[in-house]
Order: structure tokens, then C-alpha cells, then sequence
């Protein structure tokens, strides 16, 4: 364990290493009637259509992250009344014919320029805990992010599993579980220090050591910028709740009953902390003026899922692909593959149900429908306890004006989101 550098200043001892720990209490989490909704992914190429056809315009459905058409769609996420952007945090991508999030604007830049071409909605960005990033510098960028924000950031911890994104870090990983959640709960208190303390901290950490740390300016929400996290695992789960405030939760079997009783057990599990959380859902959306034109967009979609993109998702996420379902003749060594192209399992072994579902959303909640039928069912999934929605689209600038001009009214319409946040 290091000890205190002779030239470190004065701080004070962190009065923990782990959570729950909420200096100042949590950030504020819902309000009444009101269905948080957020633009999700549109910062990485593709965002979460793993498709060819995005092939079919690569302006509008892969290369929509690209300044300046990112600003515009940044601008016009605000003037639709979305209340947040959130991105995605991705070092690597997934190749496949479609380049499937290869491209794309980091935490940082991505969160500073958002900020400073809008005025109101949250700046949500997303950082990987565990490749050995100083919890300073992390809080550091934050805190002038919030400050360029006028207090408007939020931070989805994401405690990283991809073994590529590791080795470009010059490290061996993922770490187990347990590992790759212990160093999240040490940088959430430790950010969370950092953004509100005045003084000085010394911070001895299993994982990060800090002396006479402190930031300046601190964070500008209050009490401070709110927490977000995706985490599936029990192991994830309890750090989420002991130390997140918007909580993103996939139900097993994708109903609206299944998120009900999720919610139900995670808001129980924050309750045992003494906390409060946001229940979020991730949802993929394709929608038109009927049920039938939005679903013949999405068979046209289906018929053309990226196979390679969807391949190094599942062994990138940890599934084990077996070898009866790989292309014949695949020979993967490390991202290179020499395929023959002919293939045993056209769904990868796990399913048309869920290689579809990867396809088009990376497992997300669908929304496919009339614009009627998309607005019913965001209102299903709020009464059932899901208060934001991370929205992503095909083709993110109609999707947004399509929000803006239909799903948007219904709801007020229906007695939700009457005041712009
Ligand atoms: C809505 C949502 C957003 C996510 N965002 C990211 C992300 O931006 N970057 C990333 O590497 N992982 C992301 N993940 C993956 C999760 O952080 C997490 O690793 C995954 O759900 C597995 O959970 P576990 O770590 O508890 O096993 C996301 C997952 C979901 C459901």
C-alpha cells in the first residue's frame, strides 16, 4: 500500500472508502406525471441498430454522431422537449460489414460540446471505471463539465467487461465481478468527495490513493451531479443501488409486468441503504403513422442484421460462443476472421428471438409502432415504475422530430410531461 508523499499538501482523512455514501443527500429523482426521456448512443456510429441497413444512407443512420450533424441533432433534442442526451461509452466498437459503433465522440468532448450548443436538457455522459483513470482527473473533467453545463451533468458508471478495451488500456482483464465492482464503489466515493468537499482529501483506497486532493471548481449541481448506472448482475446491482441514482434495468423476459417487479425488487434493495433510485429503461424505437408502415421498416431491418457485429458483441460481452453456431471455417484470433461464409446457425446459437432483438436495439425494450402504439406503450412501462427512457433510433434526426410532433403531444395530451423540466 503507498503511503503519503512527503510533498503531498494537508487533507483530510475520506471518511469512508465505499458506499452508500451521499454527502449532501441525492440529487433529485423524479417528478410527478413526468416520463423522463433521454436521447441514448447518438454519439457513437450506429448507435444501437446493428443493420445493414444503415447502409441505406450512412449520413442519416451511422455517421449521425459526426459534428456538426450532432450539434444540430443536439439542438433540436432540446427544442423537441427531451430532458436529457445520454451517451454511450465505447473505446473499441464491433466491426461487421457496418463498422457497428467503431466510430464516435468520447465521455468528455462529446458532454462539453452538447453542453455548449444547448441550454436546458441534462448532459448525460458515460465513463468506464477500472482502466486505472485517476478518480482526480475523472472528477476534475466532470466538475468543469458541470460547470460549463450551468450544473446540468449526469455520470453513467459503467464498471467495464470488454477484454479488448482492457488490452488497449495496457491491462489484463475484465477482472472478476467482484473486482470490477469494488473498484466502481472506491471512484463513486471518491468522486463524489471530490465534488463537494472544500478541503483537501486524503483518499487509501484497495484500488486508488489520493493526497491532498481537491478540485476546483467543485461540481455545480446540488448536492451533486446525479449517478447513473446499467449494471444486470447481483454484484452490480447492489453497488448500483448503494451508490447510483437512476438505476437502467432490462426485465427477463421484456414485459411491462417483468419491469414492474424489477422495479419493485431494486427499489427494495435501494430501501435497505436508506436511498432512492430512478428506474430507466433502454428502448429501441421505430415508428411511423401506423402499426404497418413502422413494421415494414422494421422486417426490412431484420432481414439484414450485421452477423459479424452481433458475433464480437456476444464474445466482447462475455458469451461464450459455441462452435456448432460460428461460420463455418471461422478462425478468430483476436478481431482478425477468415470466414468462409457459409453458416450452421444463422442466429449465433442463441435464438432468432434474441440475435434479433441484439440487431435492432442491443437487447432494449422495442418500441415498433404508430406513434399511438409507441406513446401507450412509454405510458404502460411508466405506471409500471420506469421513469426515464433511453431513447434510440434507426434514424435519431426524424426519430426526434417524430417525438416532437406526435409521441410528445399524446402524452400531454394524457395528462403527462405538462411542465418542461
Ligand atoms: C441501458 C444500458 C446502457 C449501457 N451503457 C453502456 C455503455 O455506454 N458502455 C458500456 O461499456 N456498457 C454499457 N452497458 C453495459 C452495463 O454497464 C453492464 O456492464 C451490463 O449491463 C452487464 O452488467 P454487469 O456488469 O452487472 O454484469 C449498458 C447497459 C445498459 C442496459
Amino acid at each position: 500500500m503507498p503511503s503519503r508523499p512527503a510533498g503531498a499538501r494537508p487533507g483530510a482523512k475520506a471518511p469512508t472508502l465505499r458506499g452508500p455514501f451521499d454527502p449532501g443527500g441525492q440529487p433529485q429523482l423524479t417528478i410527478d406525471n413526468h416520463l423522463h426521456i433521454s436521447l441514448f448512443a447518438w454519439n457513437v456510429s450506429s448507435g444501437l441498430s446493428a443493420s445493414k441497413a444503415v447502409l441505406s444512407d450512412v449520413e442519416r443512420h451511422r455517421d449521425f454522431w459526426k459534428w456538426p450533424t450532432a450539434s444540430k441533432l443536439m439542438r433540436a433534442v432540446e427544442e423537441a422537449g427531451f430532458d436529457s442526451q445520454l451517451q454511450y461509452g465505447m473505446w473499441s466498437g464491433y466491426g461487421g460489414d457496418t463498422g457497428w459503433n467503431d466510430a464516435g465522440l468520447d465521455f468528455a468532448t462529446a458532454a462539453t460540446a452538447s453542453a455548449a450548443v444547448t441550454e436546458r436538457i441534462g448532459i448525460y455522459s458515460t465513463i468506464h471505471v477500472g482502466y486505472n483513470i485517476s478518480p482526480l482527473l475523472i472528477a476534475k473533467v466532470f466538475s468543469d463539465i458541470d460547470h460549463i453545463s450551468g450544473g446540468r451533468l449526469g455520470v453513467n458508471v459503467v464498471a467495464g467487461q470488454n477484454a479488448v478495451d482492457y488490452a488497449q488500456f495496457g491491462l489484463v482483464g475484465p477482472p472478476s465481478q467482484e473486482i470490477r465492482y469494488a473498484i466502481a464503489d472506491e471512484m463513486t466515493t471518491a468522486l463524489k468527495l471530490l465534488w463537494t468537499s472544500d478541503e483537501p482529501v486524503d483518499f487509501e483506497g484497495e484500488y486508488f490513493q489520493m493526497y491532498g486532493a481537491r478540485i476546483n471548481p467543485r461540481a455545480t449541481s446540488r448536492p451533486r451531479p446525479l449517478l447513473i448506472c446499467a449494471a444486470a448482475s447481483d454484484i452490480g446491482l447492489d453497488y448500483a443501488t448503494r451508490q447510483c441514482d437512476a438505476l437502467f434495468v432490462t426485465a427477463d423476459d421484456n414485459t411491462v409486468d417483468g419491469y414492474r417487479k424489477k422495479a419493485a425488487r431494486i427499489h427494495g434493495m435501494a430501501a435497505e441503504h436508506g436511498r432512492q433510485v430512478r428506474i430507466a429503461a433502454m428502448c429501441y424505437v421505430v415508428m411511423d403513422d401506423t402499426d404497418a408502415k413502422a413494421l415494414e421498416t422494421v422486417e426490412w431491418m431484420r432481414g439484414q442484421i450485421d452477423r459479424g457485429a452481433i458475433e464480437t458483441w456476444l464474445t466482447r460481452s462475455g458469451h461464450i460462443l459455441n462452435s456448432e453456431a460460428r461460420t463455418v471455417s471461422d478462425e478468430v484470433v483476436g478481431d482478425a476472421r477468415v470466414s468462409s461464409g457459409a453458416t450452421q446457425d444463422p442466429y449465433l446459437g442463441i435464438g432468432k428471438e434474441h440475435y434479433e432483438g441484439l440487431g435492432m436495439g442491443m437487447g432494449a425494450y422495442q418500441l415498433f409502432g404508430s406513434y399511438e402504439t409507441v406513446a401507450d406503450q412509454l405510458i404502460a412501462l411508466y405506471e409500471a415504475g420506469v421513469g426515464q427512457f433511453a431513447l434510440s433510433f434507426f434514424d435519431p434526426q426524424r426519430g426526434v422530430q417524430q417525438m416532437r410532433d406526435h409521441v410528445l403531444p399524446i402524452l400531454r395530451e394524457r395528462g403527462y410531461n405538462q411542465i418542461q423540466v
